[in-house]
């Protein structure tokens, strides 16, 4: 297995980010939200790790994103920091901590830098976060923008349907997506619209696009990893979902072959337990097993 990472050593920064589209580069993102997964992910040589909301409906068992919280981030966002050595590592701000104000929204931002070291933050929304993102970049804080299916949004759309797909809310979208660069985002998550929609937005900005169900067209793509890898437990598979591995058919095979090995008396053998050295046996007067002799491993 070559690492990418080694091909391509250096750090990827927001400046990078911003530059790769000129170089037209394709950047590849994927989600993580623990320490092994994020070196994985790192090592396979990703550029830009994010640390989804998406933990919510892919590790935390809720039912959506909307009841994830700041805390439940920063936890995450610091076991994923361990892991990260390259890729530019990025944390969702939950929903509600954005909401009520720039104040309250540049606290939480910082948190998740200083507390979680995220180098940039994503959120979800167009026009109507413009004042945010403006301050959060103001106060030096790189900003991801997230349009298209925000899934925070959930109660008010009531489903995970394709957006934008009428010419109104089409023309809307690619506003919303100048809006936001104009207000100093450094790259957009396009989530869930017409591969033609993600186009017109990715060929209107200078800054990167990233595509989650958005088509080939985008700038860089991003999948949620558990999906990527078969862990996911979603009733539906979205058809942007590109499976690369059955981890769970993997995990599943390997406890069920533990189970009958413990069942069968067959594990632990004598090689993975641990034998009495021969000079405390003959003190205590206990018999060795057949066959124990020293062994290295301790
Ligand atoms: O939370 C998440 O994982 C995301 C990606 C799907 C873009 O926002």
């Amino acid at each position: 297995m070559v690492y990418l990472k080694q091909q391509r050593p250096e750090k990827v920064t927001v400046p990078a980010v911003r530059a790769s589209k000129e170089r037209g580069e394709k950047l590849v993102c994927l989600t993580a939200y623990d320490y092994p997964t994020a070196r994985i992910v790192d090592e396979a040589g990703t550029d830009i790790i994010l640390v989804g909301d998406s933990l919510g409906n892919v590790v935390l068992g809720y039912d959506s994103t909307v009841p994830v919280t700041l805390e439940e981030m920063l936890h995450h966002t610091r076991a994923v920091r361990r892991g990260v050595e390259r890729a530019l590592l990025v944390a969702d701000m939950p929903y509600g901590t954005y909401h009520t104000g720039a104040d309250d929204a540049v606290r939480a931002a910082l948190r998740l830098i200083k507390e979680g070291g995220a180098e940039a933050v994503k959120l979800e929304g167009g026009r109507t976060r413009v004042e945010v993102v403006r301050r959060l970049v103001a106060e030096e804080i790189p900003v991801m923008g997230h349009i298209g299916l925000t899934p925070q949004s959930l109660n008010k759309l009531g489903n995970y349907r394709l957006q934008a797909k009428t010419a109104d809310a089409a023309r809307a979208l690619v506003e919303d997506a100048r809006m936001l660069e104009e207000a100093g985002v450094f790259a957009v998550v396009l989530e869930v619209v017409p591969r033609e929609i993600a186009r017109a937005v990715t060929e209107a900005l200078r800054v990167p696009t990233i595509g989650i169900g958005a088509g080939a067209d985008c700038d860089a793509q991003i999948l949620v990893t558990h999906d990527l890898l078969g862990l996911s437990f979603s009733k539906t598979s979205p058809r942007f979902v590109r499976q690369y591995a059955d981890v769970r058919a993997a995990m599943n095979d390997a406890f069920q072959a533990y189970a009958e090995d413990v069942r069968s008396g067959s594990f632990p053998s004598d090689d993975e337990s641990y034998p009495l050295p021969a000079d405390a046996a003959e003190e205590l007067g206990v018999t060795r097993d057949a066959g124990d002799k020293e062994t290295k491993k301790s």
